[in-house]
């Protein structure tokens, strides 16, 4: 069974002793998983980071940044660069967040810059993509994640593939006002998604993990999951609670490892 990976966004939301207290019950509850078989990761705010870090549980959680600067110092009023986040241990780092680029206009030759710098330092990746409504009303999917891919990727050795993961979150899923996207509309995205990998890196773009994101719930978690071109969840709300997501991983993971036992039976 191919390794899955869970991951949660914890926005603006949590502070210090909320993310402390959230974390130290995700590992208590999700301990007994192997790590072998899936990832976990979390991206605190800024201000928990330090103390997250500190925990010391980076064998079961893995910690990351929700964004970072291009520079590794300078006159940057307010930005936070890769070596102040290397000082705490953090070694993976969100970009392009739907957020990011649409409330706080992120561009994607910028982004081009901040992945560039974080793969230079030897952090991982995790690319956000995605098309709005408008966009998939005029059945530009395609075009969006190749433009995203391609300038955000743009010059990005394949050197640096294993540092790399992608969340494919459609605009319109996210968030409260989010609408789902099916598991077949998710596969078809994620299909996509892996041949502009593969125009821009060979056969190696084989290798990047490619995430669903958007309104993940336990209702559509395991379906998403079914699908072959989805190599893990990226969770908002549904993750928030510690209960609801450990119990989300598992029944996913249940469900995984059924259909797998069922096709090697039937080998
Ligand atoms: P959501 O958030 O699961 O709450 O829709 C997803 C995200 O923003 O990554």
């Amino acid at each position: 069974m191919k390794k899955i990976y869970f991951g949660s966004n914890l926005k603006m939301y949590k502070n210090t002793s909320d993310t402390q207290e959230y974390i130290t019950k995700l590992v208590e509850l999700t301990k007994k998983i192997s790590r072998e078989k899936m990832e976990l990761f979390i991206l605190p705010s800024y201000t928990s980071l330090f103390s997250a870090s500190n925990l010391n549980t980076q064998n079961f959680i893995r910690l990351g940044a929700q964004n970072v600067s291009w520079a590794d110092e300078g006159q940057l009023t307010g930005e936070i660069s890769v070596p102040m986040l290397k000082e705490l241990q953090i070694d993976l780092v969100m970009l392009g967040h739907s957020e990011r680029r649409h409330i706080f206009g992120e561009k994607d030759q910028d982004l081009n810059n901040k992945i560039k710098n974080a793969l230079k330092h030897k952090l991982t990746v995790l690319l956000c993509v995605g098309e709005t409504l408008e966009e998939k009303k005029y059945n530009l999917t395609r075009e969006v994640l190749t433009k995203q891919l391609k300038i955000d990727l743009y010059e990005i050795s394949s050197d640096h593939i294993q540092q790399l993961i992608i969340a494919y979150e459609p605009v319109w899923s996210i968030g409260v006002n989010g609408i789902p996207a099916t598991p077949e509309y998710a596969e078809e995205s994620h299909k996509m998604i892996r041949k502009i990998l593969k125009e821009i890196f060979g056969e190696k773009g084989n290798i990047i993990p490619i995430l669903y994101g958007g309104s993940v719930n336990r209702k559509n978690a395991r379906r998403l999951v079914l699908k072959p071109s989805i190599d893990g969840l990226f969770v908002g709300r549904a993750a928030w609670d510690a209960e609801n997501f450990s119990a989300l991983i598992e029944e996913s993971l249940d469900i995984l490892e059924s259909k797998h036992a069922k096709l090697s039976s039937s080998n």
